[in-house]
């Protein structure tokens, strides 16, 4: 095949989407938890409970989307890169998959347990998805612009 599937093009865009909300949207989280550890009485604020559904929602699609992967494999590897570049996205990849699976469950430890420990390991997991998300970034514009190849074609919807 030469592109992803349409389940697995609409996956990456919505996790990419939530990914952004979970960004953008994330002091009403903090500001909670700090309160939390200080025992006061839980937050209401209704941020609060989007940032657990919408991190939820994130590692479940994350889940199916490894489950399609599995099944029906990626577009096969075009260009005229060095071989190692296609080394280092498949980490890449995998990390994006194993980050976005224990940013939830760190996060429910943190929350649920009051576990500081959790608090700290998603922090620095979210950090390492941001160095990620820009390497990836930064690789689609060396496909494009230096090896002259448009790699975003996999990732979006065409006729051909
Ligand atoms: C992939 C999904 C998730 C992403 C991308 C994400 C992202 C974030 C971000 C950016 C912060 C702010 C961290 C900081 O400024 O240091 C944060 C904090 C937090 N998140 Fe998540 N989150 C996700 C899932 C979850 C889930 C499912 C839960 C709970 C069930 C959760 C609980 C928390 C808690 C308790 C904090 C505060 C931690 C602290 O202040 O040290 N997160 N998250
Ligand atoms: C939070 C942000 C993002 C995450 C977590 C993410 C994650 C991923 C993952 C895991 C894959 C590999 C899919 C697989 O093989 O199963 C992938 C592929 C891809 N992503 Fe992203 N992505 C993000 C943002 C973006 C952005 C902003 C772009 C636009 C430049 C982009 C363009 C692509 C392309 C073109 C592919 C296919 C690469 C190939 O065929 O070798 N992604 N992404």
């Amino acid at each position: 095949m030469s592109k992803y599937s349409r389940a697995q093009m609409i996956l990456h865009w919505a996790i990419f989407v939530l990914i952004l909300v979970q960004f953008a949207f994330h002091e009403a989280i903090v500001d909670a938890f700090e309160t939390m550890l200080k025992g006061s009485p839980a937050s209401t604020n209704p941020m609060v409970s989007a940032h657990l559904g919408v991190g939820g929602v994130i590692g479940i699609l994350t889940a199916l989307r490894l489950w399609i992967r599995m099944e029906t494999g990626t577009p096969k590897k075009s260009g005229n890169h060095p071989q190692i570049f296609d080394h280092l996205a498949n980490a890449v990849h995998y990390s994006f998959y194993a980050i976005l699976l224990l940013l939830p469950i760190t996060g429910g430890f943190a929350w649920y347990q009051g576990s500081e420990v959790a608090a700290n390991a998603h922090t620095i997991l979210r950090a390492a998805l941001l160095i990620l998300v820009l390497l990836h970034i930064g690789a689609a514009l060396l496909h494009l612009l230096v090896w002259r190849h448009n790699v975003l074609a996999h990732m979006w919807p065409s006729r051909n």
